[in-house]
């Protein structure tokens, strides 16, 4: 059966330019303060950016955000409320702030859903924070957002370099646009990482040294602007993107 919200989904990223899901093999690697770090800093840049949290097992960009209770607003679908100059959405919307109690199917009905009633209207970006692994929002959203780009965060723990590695591969063989993988939370010299992405055949897009300034700048944005993240997502906004 078709479901009619496929093209309703289609509608609602029609007037977006581009869509860059921040993902991972794993948890913990970074993905959050990845997304939230990235989508503030084109909007530094002058960009309209949207924010949008599909992490359905920890939904956490409102804490990095410190989001406070800003709401969206409804008439004819679900206006994502302006935070940090940054349009927002997120799943606590749809849930509230507790675990979404949702099995496979219901996951995968919620999201669409969510995508379905989320009005963006124009933006340049919209950056997605994606729950771990190859799950159904993956695969869902590969289905219903044509043109979707993936950034890959991994750790320079090969234990989460090998469930990205499998993840990359996926994307390729489902020809999805791959923007790269960005090392986070290092703390040596080391350039496996680089050299293990390279040989993927991906760009490697840099590498985040650990920084303990990062704990205190959640729920911080003037803190967050002065971290190793935000360096490096500084560089690479600069070196096109925005
Ligand atoms: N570069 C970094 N330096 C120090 N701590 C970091 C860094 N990146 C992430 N963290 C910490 O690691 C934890 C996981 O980050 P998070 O963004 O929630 O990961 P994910 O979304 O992949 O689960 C958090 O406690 C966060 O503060
Ligand atoms: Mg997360």
């Amino acid at each position: 059966m078709v479901d009619p919200r496929t093209s309703v989904v289609e509608e609602r990223f029609s007037g977006i330019g581009r869509i860059i899901a921040i993902s991972s093999g794993k948890g913990g690697v970074g993905k959050s303060l990845v997304a939230t770090t990235l989508a503030l800093m084109l909007a530094r840049k002058g960009c309209k950016v949207g924010l949008f949290d599909l992490d359905f097992t920890s939904p956490s960009t409102h804490i990095i955000l410190g989001a406070g209770d800003a709401k969206p607003k409804e008439d004819k679908g679900l206006w994502p409320p302006e935070v940090s100059g940054l349009k927002y959405m997120s799943l606590i919307y749809y849930t509230g702030d507790k675990a979404a109690p949702l099995r496979g199917v219901d996951t995968s009905n919620a999201l669409i859903e969510l995508l379905a009633v989320t009005r963006w209207g124009s933006l340049d970006f919209l950056v997605i924070d994606m729950p771990p692994g190859i799950g159904d929002a993956v695969l869902d959203l590969i289905r219903l957002v044509r043109n979707i780009e993936f950034l890959v965060v991994t750790t320079s723990s090969p234990l989460a370099f090998e469930t990205v590695k499998k993840f990359v591969a996926l994307l390729k063989d489902m020809k999805v646009e791959v923007l790269g993988i960005l090392e986070n939370m290092k703390m040596n010299d080391s350039d496996s990482v680089e050299a293990k992405t390279k040989k993927l055949g991906v760009p490697f897009l840099g590498e985040i040294r650990y920084d303990p300034k990062v704990e205190k700048a959640i729920g911080r944005e003037a803190m967050l602007f002065d971290t190793a993240i935000a360096q490096e997502i500084k560089e690479i906004v600069e070196s096109g993107l925005c």
